[in-house]
């Protein structure tokens, strides 16, 4: 396998994800092309392929494994499918870009760190947020002691419910808000106190506006404790109306921040007739809407991919891996948990019992 030049990437799926991360390539196109995508509905990986100058497309991913130049895998596929695409490429010698959330189990988890440890391949942990620029400043202004010591952070990230109806599928999603967005808040509060030790988690959680499609929740606010007396609050949401809204506080004795991903990255604008496209998931762009601009760049895909294509290279150390992935998912399984049980869950709490983070609270466990 090459171990110079641009490093050559191969992404499975080719919908949602899958067109960011092959834009996303393309924005820094220093580091890694796109060779190769795979994906099951005849045509839909034409079609990605069509839109990026993508060479070669396969509609099993085993296939595009075998191919010998590909030294990087992109897993852009429903959560359910995370681990046997992460496993399969690590046994056949690719490093692994994994989106987020990691998988549906600890137990995958674990299989997912070992295989790709035994195969001597990484496994990069797709959370853009540790690159989102507007975040990063409020991390280097905390680092820099701009706000003394941070004793609380609020992350949110809220839509009206995702755009494919395997999100509403617990078996296939692994659970509802929390795990589609609670995802990035978690690891973000994580890594923005320095990856301290969590003490605990409470979680509060209903089906508030779309019981008809899903028994996840689909509101959910849920409380970290970290070991340095700091406390994370990560609201999310599939019930709020007017597309995405994504924002950070951050709080410390001597100062704080705040930052709204889009509404400050965007124009607040009017038409009488709409136009082709605001931000993600708004419903229209009549009346009153705030297009974003740079929509990619302002939230650090390209910059993402351009670190892990880095790392592959062994320029840089990843700053995201499987390892915040598993921690991520630990998080969730007590806060399902704490929600079902009505009580504080003291961490590391093992979720025996439990297959799947929502079971605890969909009432395996003593809701
Ligand atoms: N980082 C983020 O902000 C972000 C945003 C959206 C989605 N995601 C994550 O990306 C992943 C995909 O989500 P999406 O929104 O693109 O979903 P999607 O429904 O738009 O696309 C899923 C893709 O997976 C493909 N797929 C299904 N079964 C497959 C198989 N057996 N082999 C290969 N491909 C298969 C589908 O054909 C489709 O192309 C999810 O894990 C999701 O959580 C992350």
């Amino acid at each position: 396998m090459a171990n110079t030049g641009k490093v050559k990437v191969g992404i499975i799926g080719s919908q949602f994800e899958a067109d960011i991360h092959a834009a996303s390539f393309q924005m820094l196109p220093g580091e890694a092309e796109v060779v190769a995508v795979a994906s099951p509905t005849p045509g839909n990986a034409q079609k990605l392929a069509d839109r990026y100058g993508i060479p070669r497309v396969f509609l099993d991913y085993r296939d595009m494994l075998k191919e010998p130049d590909i030294e990087l895998v992109t897993i852009t596929a429903p959560n359910s499918l995370h681990a046997q695409m992460t496993i399969d490429a690590a046994n056949s010698g690719k490093h692994v870009l994994c989106e987020k959330p990691l998988c549906i189990t600890l137990d995958e988890a674990d299989e997912m760190i070992d295989t790709c440890k035994r195969k001597g391949v990484l496994l990069l942990y797709a959370e853009e947020l540790f690159f989102t620029p507007k975040y990063r400043k409020a991390k280097e202004m905390a680092d820099q002691g701009a706000f003394g010591r941070v004793y609380l952070i609020k992350q949110s990230e809220k839509h009206f419910g995702p755009h494919s109806p395997w999100f509403w599928n617990v078996e296939l999603s692994g659970g509802g808000a929390l795990m589609d967005l609670g995802c990035h808040g978690i690891a973000f509060c994580y890594w923005f106190l320095g990856r301290p030790r969590i003490k605990s988690v409470y979680c509060q959680m209903g089906t508030y506006v779309h019981g008809d499609k899903t028994k996840g929740e689909d509101d959910c606010l849920c409380i970290v404790e970290f070991e340095n007396n700091a406390v994370g609050l990560i609201e999310n949401s599939w019930a709020r109306r007017g597309g995405m809204d994504d924002r950070i506080e951050v709080f410390g004795e001597g100062g704080v921040t705040y930052a709204n991903l889009h509404m400050g990255n965007a124009l607040p604008t009017y038409s009488e007739y709409g136009f082709g496209y605001a931000v993600e998931k708004a419903p229209t762009t009549q009346g009153w809407s705030y297009p974003v601009f740079d929509e990619l760049w302002n939230y650090g895909f390209p910059q993402e991919m351009s670190h892990f294509a880095r790392c592959v290279r062994g320029k840089e150390t990843p700053q995201a891996t499987g390892g915040d992935g598993r921690v991520v998912l630990e998080v969730i399984y007590a806060a399902y948990a704490s929600a079902g049980q009505g009580r504080k869950i003291a961490m590391p709490w093992k979720p025996e019992g439990l297959r799947t983070p929502i079971e605890g609270w969909l009432g395996k466990l003593g809701a």
